[in-house]
C-alpha cells in the first residue's frame, strides 16, 4: 500500500494507487508547448524532484513538444520506480503554427498510442485519456469510434486504464458504456466551475476528476476574493487555489504544471494549507 506525506493522501485509479498531488509535465516543453525547453537540465531536475518528493502521478502527452515531455520523462526517470504512474493523452496532433488539430480517427489513435509507448520506453501505458473537444473546450458529438479504438488497444494489452479529457457529461456516459472510465480530465479551477455537477456525479461513482489549468493555465487565476483570502492566511493565491481543489472533492487529483523545482515545492507546501469553513464560503463566491 502506498503511504504518502503529500497533501491529499492517495487515490486509486482503476487498480493504480497514486498520490492526489501529482505533476503535469506540459510546462516542460518550449514556449507555446512547442520544441525543447530553454533549460533542459532544469526540466530534468523538476521531474526528478517530483519523484523524490513522493509524487506518483505524472501527466503528459506525445503532443507536448511534440514528444518533448515524453522524452524528458524517459531521460529523467527511466527505469521508472514501481509506484510511479504516467498518464498520457491521445486525440490531438500539433501543426506548424502550434495548433492542436484533432486526430481521433482509429489510425491516428493507434499511431499515437505506439508513439507514447516508444517515447516513454514502456510496454504498457498505465492510463490513456482520449482528448476530445478543441482549444475552446468540450464539443458535443459521439466518442464511440474513438473510444472503441482505445478499448480495443486495451484488450490487446497496450493500455491498462482509460479516461477522457475535455469531455461533456454525455460523452463521459457514452464512453462508460463502451469500457470503464477511471478518470475525467477537464478544465476546472476556483474561477471556472462548469463541471461542478460532473465532479459530484463522478465522486459518487468512485471516478477521479483531474482538473487541468488548476492554477489558471497560461493566464494565472486573478480574483480580488482569492487575493483577500490569501492575504488573510498569509499564503499565495496559488496555495489557496490548490488547497481549495483538494477540499472541493475527494476524487479531485491535482496535476499543477511548473517548469521550476522551487515552484513545485511551494505548490506542495501550499496545497497543505488549511482552509476554514468561512474561507470556503468566501471562495465559493468566485466561480458562481
Ligand atoms: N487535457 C488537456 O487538454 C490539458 C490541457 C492543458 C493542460 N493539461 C495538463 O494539465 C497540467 C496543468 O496545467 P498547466 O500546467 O497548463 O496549468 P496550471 O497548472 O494551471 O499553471 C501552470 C502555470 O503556473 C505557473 N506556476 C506554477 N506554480 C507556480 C508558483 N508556485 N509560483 C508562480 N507560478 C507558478 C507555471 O509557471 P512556472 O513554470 O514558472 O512555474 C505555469 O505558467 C499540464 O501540465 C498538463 O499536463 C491538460
Amino acid at each position: 500500500m502506498l503511504t504518502t506525506s503529500l497533501p491529499g493522501g492517495t487515490w486509486t485509479l482503476g487498480g493504480l494507487t497514486v498520490t492526489r498531488f501529482g505533476y503535469g509535465a506540459m510546462q516542460l516543453a518550449g514556449p507555446g508547448v512547442m520544441g525543447p525547453p530553454a533549460d533542459r537540465d532544469g526540466a530534468l531536475a523538476v521531474l526528478r524532484t517530483a519523484v523524490e518528493l513522493g509524487i506518483t502521478h505524472i501527466d503528459t502527452s506525445a503532443a507536448y513538444g511534440p514528444l518533448v515531455t515524453n522524452e524528458l520523462i524517459r531521460e529523467a526517470l527511466h527505469p521508472y520506480p514501481e509506484a510511479l504512474h504516467i498518464v498520457t493523452k491521445v486525440g490531438a496532433n500539433r501543426d506548424q503554427q502550434g495548433g492542436w488539430p484533432p486526430a481521433r480517427d482509429p489510425e491516428s489513435l493507434r499511431r499515437s498510442v505506439h508513439e507514447n509507448l516508444e517515447t516513454l520506453g514502456l510496454d504498457v501505458l498505465d492510463l490513456v485519456n482520449l482528448r476530445l473537444g478543441d482549444a475552446t473546450g468540450p464539443r458535443p458529438g459521439s466518442v464511440a469510434e474513438a473510444f472503441e479504438t482505445l478499448a480495443d488497444l486495451q484488450r490487446q494489452g497496450l493500455i491498462r486504464h482509460l479516461g477522457v479529457s475535455n469531455a461533456t457529461a454525455e460523452q463521459v456516459a457514452e464512453a462508460q458504456a463502451i469500457a470503464p472510465v477511471v478518470c475525467v480530465q477537464n478544465m476546472y479551477n476556483l474561477a471556472h466551475r462548469r463541471d461542478d455537477e460532473l465532479i459530484d456525479a463522478l465522486a459518487g461513482q468512485g471516478i477521479a476528476y483531474v482538473p487541468f489549468f488548476p492554477l489558471g493555465g497560461f493566464s494565472p487565476l486573478q480574483s480580488s476574493v482569492l487575493s483577500r483570502v490569501a492575504a488573510r492566511l498569509e499564503a499565495t493565491p496559488m496555495s489557496v487555489a490548490l488547497a481549495w481543489l483538494l477540499r472541493r472533492s475527494p476524487n479531485i487529483l491535482l496535476i499543477p504544471g511548473t517548469s521550476s523545482a522551487a515552484h513545485l515545492r511551494e505548490n506542495i507546501a501550499g496545497a497543505a494549507l488549511s482552509l476554514s469553513d468561512d474561507d470556503l464560503v468566501e471562495l465559493d463566491t468566485i466561480g458562481r
